[in-house]
């Protein structure tokens, strides 16, 4: 098992902290957010603070902002927190518990648990108008929540 000290037990001659400016700057916080933030496993909280299913909490990262939930089957589940509509923010508070969907406030397209699309008004009204639908919306299947990987660690047996 290893063994953790803490900071302030250590002491290696010539360390420093780092200059002021990885603290402060725009652009080194900017550049850290696309080599690490987007490209790197991130720990956004424990599991438990999401025990059944619907159960869900937001974490911003850099710009985005992400729904962390469990799914039905007891499944973890990370979406950007944006509606495939308009874009939207689905959820304005910081965590909270879906029924069994999950629905835009603003024209109602409604999701499941497993981020696909299961429930979108407008779209049938713009068919029968005789809207023409782009691309992107001929499938409901191609409209569910954008996914992000989400996983939790588990300490060995
Ligand atoms: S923006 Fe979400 S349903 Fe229209």
């Amino acid at each position: 098992m290893a063994t953790f000290l803490k900071t302030t037990e250590i002491s290696i001659d010539g360390a420093r902290t780092l200059p002021r400016e990885y603290y402060t700057s725009p652009e080194i916080f900017g550049h850290e957010l696309e080599h690490i933030f987007t490209k790197r496993w991130l720990c956004v909280g424990r599991e438990d603070r999401i025990p059944n299913a619907g159960d869900w909490f937001t974490q911003q990262i850099g710009k985005e902002s992400i729904i962390v939930l469990r799914d039905r089957e007891g499944g973890l589940r990370a979406f950007y927190n944006v509606c495939r509509h308009r874009g939207t923010r689905i959820c304005e508070e910081h965590s909270g518990q879906f029924s069994s969907t999950i629905q835009c406030p603003y024209h109602a397209w409604t999701y499941d648990l497993e981020g696909r699309l299961i429930g979108a008004p407008h779209i049938r009204v713009a068919r029968r108008a005789a809207v023409k639908i782009p691309q992107q919306f001929a499938s409901p299947d191609d409209l569910g929540l954008l996914r992000l990987p989400a996983c939790c660690l588990r300490p060995s047996p």
